[in-house]
């Protein structure tokens, strides 16, 4: 029923875990299944000085879906700029772990919605 890239992320997932002053942090939970989404971003300039998400992790109290997709979620949008992040939908994070089982479409909701709170939060604190 999941592919060998959900299987992959599922049971070695990438970049699980807490961030100590993270610039940002998005928390999102599903109202359907109660699962929850944590994730914290770490932004930096880069050379440019575009505003690049140079560390992301994530906590994850959930199905195998929703950590396989929390944690393609961090590889996308690692060292990508707020703008670009921010820009990721469900479907590409569904995409890059070769598709989700239709019932399980709403977890990857979960990845991208946390991701965009947590960018949204990184800005409201940089505007106090
Ligand atoms: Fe709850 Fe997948 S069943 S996030």
């Amino acid at each position: 029923m999941y592919s060998k890239k959900v299987l992959e992320h599922f049971t070695r997932p990438h970049n699980q875990g807490v961030i100590k002053n993270p610039s940002g942090v998005g928390m999102v939970g599903n109202p359907t299944c109660g699962d929850m989404m944590k994730i914290y971003i770490k932004v930096k300039k880069d050379v440019k000085k575009r505003e690049v998400i140079s560390d992301i992790k994530f906590e994850t109290l959930g199905c195998a879906s929703a950590i396989a997709t929390s944690s393609m979620i961090t590889d996308l949008a690692k060292n990508k700029t707020l703008e670009e992040a921010s820009k990721i939908t469900r479907n590409d994070v569904a995409e890059a772990l070769e598709g989700l089982p239709p019932i399980k479409m709403h977890c990857s909701n979960l990845a991208a919605d946390s991701l965009r709170e947590a960018i949204k939060d990184y800005q409201k604190k940089k505007k106090q």
